[in-house]
């Protein structure tokens, strides 16, 4: 049997139907066509990708913005350019997507998965220390569904043990932190304006950084396939780089998208805050927490658990009533724990093939989902969907209540 391949961006949300305002197809910018126009009228000579660059860095607070065709792009580009050793290991949230990690398995880093913090989606610094080992180079956290990790802590922990913190920030968008914008906190971040990501574009992204040697090292590394110029030569090629700059017209159709962020992000904040209210009431039913230090809940995917003690049905089919009484894409997220879902580093590691060979790896690592029991138990009664969207208004809420509440009530206990 063959398997069905994954679909990805407006392509995995196409065949969604259901009783919501659906996100795709997006409602675009106003500008949107205007900024292609000019990508088109300037004959391929337009500086639209530094438009979206500068726009970028500076809503961010921040020196540099690298544009990049996505986020799994950019967080490749700073795994090479960060320039670590094959064996250095990088400690990343475990429950993430698989675009967080593969930019670093390919530079022959070791990817460490820490725990998420009992009863959350997020890492925190005390699950984070516990995976740190010598040869820990970086962490990438992962402000997952667009809430934000408890990034005080995490910052006082990489600073005390020298290591580069990164942010993906790819599924929070304009979130903030005690008054701080996801992204602009860690050392570096990377974005994404996937087709179906709050700043819907195409197949977007971008590294923010204020570190004028890194962004330099991602420009050279991400644009410029590491390219330099020889005198009597030409081009020479000095690392295997990536010729991953942002397109012009998906620069322009994102800037257009950033135009009318603000608005549609107030909307998600809003909305979610008043949606998990309602969830929140109805009996066996948990919300994801939104902490007391995120000022702006940017929410790209809704989701709750669910106690199934009090259920006579499972998990699964709790999430499938919900998706067919009309949230579309309603399912649970158990994809999400990374350790149990890379079977080709779990060989790899197992049977020690490079870089999982002593050296260039200093100890013997091991990839189940039983080593992140929390991330594990939390993704087992997790339901998730990423229609949530900024078209959701109040009634839209009472709606989606409504289908859990009754999917709940007539199958209790
Ligand atoms: C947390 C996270 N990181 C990275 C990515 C990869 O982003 P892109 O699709 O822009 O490559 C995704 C995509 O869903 C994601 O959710």
């Amino acid at each position: 049997m063959t398997a069905s391949r994954a679909k990805f961006g407006a392509a995995a949300q196409k065949e969604f139907k259901g009783k919501l305002p659906l996100p795709v197809p997006r409602r675009m910018g106003p500008n949107a066509l205007k900024y292609v126009q000019e990508v088109v009228d300037s004959g391929l000579t337009s500086d639209m990708p530094d438009r979206f660059e500068r726009w970028f860095a500076q809503r961010m607070g921040v020196k540099h913005c690298i544009g990049t065709p996505g986020c799994t792009a950019a967080l490749s580009v700073l795994a090479a350019a960060l320039r670590f050793a094959p064996g250095d290991e990088v400690v990343f949230s475990s429950i993430t997507d698989y675009g967080t990690v593969l930019g670093f398995v390919r530079e022959n880093l070791i990817p460490v998965f820490a725990d998420t913090a009992p009863g959350s989606v997020n890492v925190d610094a005390r699950t984070i220390e516990a995976a740190l080992t010598d040869r820990t180079r970086a962490i990438v956290v992962v402000h997952k569904t667009g809430l934000m990790c408890d990034m005080d802590p995490i910052v006082a922990l990489a600073k005390k043990r020298g290591i580069t913190l990164i942010e993906d920030a790819c599924q929070a968008t304009f979130s903030k932190y005690k008054g701080r914008l996801a992204g602009s906190i860690g050392d570096a971040a990377a974005f994404s304006f996937d087709s179906e990501k709050t700043v819907g574009a195409d197949m977007g992204g971008c590294i923010i950084t204020n570190n004028d040697a890194l962004a330099e090292s991602a420009r050279l590394m991400g644009h410029s396939r590491a390219g330099e110029m020889r005198a009597n030569f030409g081009r020479i090629h000095v690392a295997p780089g990536y010729p991953y700059r942002m397109p012009m017209c998906t620069a322009a159709i994102t800037l257009a998208q950033l135009e009318v962020a603000d608005e549609n992000v107030a909307k998600r904040d809003r909305m979610i805050r008043v949606l998990y209210k309602k969830f929140a009431e109805i009996p066996g039913i948990t919300p994801l927490a939104i902490p007391s230090y995120q000022d702006v809940y940017s929410c790209w995917m809704a989701g709750f658990n669910i106690d199934p003690k009090q259920f006579k049905i499972s998990v699964d089919d709790f999430a499938k009533q919900v998706e067919e009484a009309g949230i579309a894409g309603a399912g649970t997220g158990r994809y999400y724990l990374m350790p149990a879902a890379l079977p080709f580093l779990t060989k790899a590691a197992r049977e020690q093939t490079y870089p999982y060979s002593e050296p260039p790896a200093s100890r013997r690592i091991d990839y189940t989902g039983d080593t992140c029991l929390n991330a594990q138990a939390f993704l087992e009664t997790f339901i998730r969907f990423s229609t949530f969207n900024d078209q959701y208004t109040e009634d839209h809420c009472q709606i989606a209540a409504d289908i859990v509440r009754s999917v709940a009530d007539r199958n209790r206990k």
